[in-house]
């Protein structure tokens, strides 16, 4: 065989691999399924979620539509088949385990709360917060006068919102002092851990919507917070106190080197 067909070999073999992986591969690429191409070409009620779910925390995270409705992304024909998984859309009802599949934890503290008892009786489920398609990063902006009184008042969503909102400002603060430290080389792992773990258990508060035990859980991750507040002031402190030794011992120095120069002229 000539160099030639050699070539020409080796490059059908790469078009015979490159058809294969197209064949097996379920989902093509950059995500695009049957599901967003089929439902991306509809007009009416099976387009409308595609743009907002385009924009979301779960697209920019990867969870599309399949992982939530179910059925095979790579089989137009059978592609909402209930023998693929498909799930349909979920009733009010069932809106909590739907989504809780994946949010395991706030499943439990929501179906505890009061908003959880009051499911399908009025209350609210994770959609009516949360929406269904335009998910988007959380905040604790979500506690509002307009999003919290289309049931009851704001009385008890205020106190929730204000024991919350201190805790956040602290959060925010902390962690961006934490960052400087970083960047000037001091070791601040332990101090971020304990943080993290403090933002974690100040996330996790929320969907029980205990005024009484978020205002006491949140006291406690503020003095958890002052501690942790109280480490970095000692860093500083000793950062103020080296700076103020090394200026010292600069001054030390350079009024030593201005003697002797004084010294060597005087004798010369
Ligand atoms: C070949 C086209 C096509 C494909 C592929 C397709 N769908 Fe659909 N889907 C439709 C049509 C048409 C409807 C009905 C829309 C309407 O009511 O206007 C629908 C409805 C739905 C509904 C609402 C069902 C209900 O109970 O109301 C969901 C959810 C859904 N599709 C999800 C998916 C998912 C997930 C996939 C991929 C696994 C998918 N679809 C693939 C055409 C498609
Ligand atoms: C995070 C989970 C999630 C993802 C991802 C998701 N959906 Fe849904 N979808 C839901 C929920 C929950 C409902 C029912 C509640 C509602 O109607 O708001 C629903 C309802 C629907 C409906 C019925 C709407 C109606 O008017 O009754 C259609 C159609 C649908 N989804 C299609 C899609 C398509 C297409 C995608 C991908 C582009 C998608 N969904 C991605 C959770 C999801
Ligand atoms: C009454 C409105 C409401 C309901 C109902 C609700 N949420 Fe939330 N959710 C919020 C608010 C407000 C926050 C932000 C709290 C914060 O800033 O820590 C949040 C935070 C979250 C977070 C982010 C948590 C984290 O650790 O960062 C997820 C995920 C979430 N909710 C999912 C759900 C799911 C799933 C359900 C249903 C089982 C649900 N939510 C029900 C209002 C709600
Ligand atoms: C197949 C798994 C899955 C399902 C089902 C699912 N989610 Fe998510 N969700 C994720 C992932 C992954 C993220 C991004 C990483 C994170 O923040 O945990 C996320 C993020 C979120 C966030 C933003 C959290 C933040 O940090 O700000 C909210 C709110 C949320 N999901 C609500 C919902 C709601 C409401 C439903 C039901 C309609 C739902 N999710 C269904 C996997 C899922
Ligand atoms: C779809 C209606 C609905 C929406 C929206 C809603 N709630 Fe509720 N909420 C209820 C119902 C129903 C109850 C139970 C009856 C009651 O205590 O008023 C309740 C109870 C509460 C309670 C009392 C819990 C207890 O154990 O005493 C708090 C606090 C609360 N909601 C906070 C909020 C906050 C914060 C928001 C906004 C992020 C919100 N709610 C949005 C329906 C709603």
């Amino acid at each position: 065989m000539n160099n030639h067909s050699k070539i020409i070999l080796g490059r059908l073999a790469n078009a015979a691999i490159i058809l294969l992986l197209a064949a097996v591969t379920p989902v093509m690429a950059g995500g695009e399924t049957v599901c967003i191409q089929c439902h991306g070409s509809q007009t009416g009620r099976g387009l409308v979620p595609v743009k907002p779910w385009q924009a979301s925390i779960h697209a920019e995270n990867g969870i599309s539509c399949h992982n939530c409705h179910g059925g095979d992304p790579a089989d137009s024909a059978n592609a909402m088949s209930p023998q693929r998984g498909f799930l349909g859309a979920p009733r009010e009802g069932a809106i909590p385990d739907f989504c809780g599949r994946c949010h395991i934890g706030i499943k439990t503290d929501y179906l505890r709360s009061a908003h959880g008892r009051a499911l399908g009786k009025g209350g609210p489920t994770c959609v009516t917060c949360h929406d269904s398609h335009g998910v988007t990063k959380v905040s604790i902006e979500l506690i509002s006068e307009k999003n919290c009184t289309r049931c009851h008042s704001y009385e008890r969503a205020r106190i929730i919102r204000n024991a919350m909102e201190q805790t956040e400002a602290n959060l925010v603060t902390l962690s961006r002092r934490i960052e400087q430290f970083k960047v000037s080389g001091v070791d601040t792992s332990a101090l971020e851990k304990s943080l993290f773990s403090q933002r974690n258990s100040y996330h996790s508060l929320f969907h029980e919507v205990n005024p009484t035990r978020i205002t006491a859980e949140s006291a406690k991750i503020a003095a958890e917070l002052t501690r942790i507040k109280g480490s970095l002031d000692a860093i500083d402190a000793e950062f103020h106190q080296r700076k103020l030794i090394g200026g010292i011992a600069v001054g030390a120095v350079l009024l030593l080197a201005l003697l002797l120069n004084l010294l060597r002229k005087t004798y010369s």
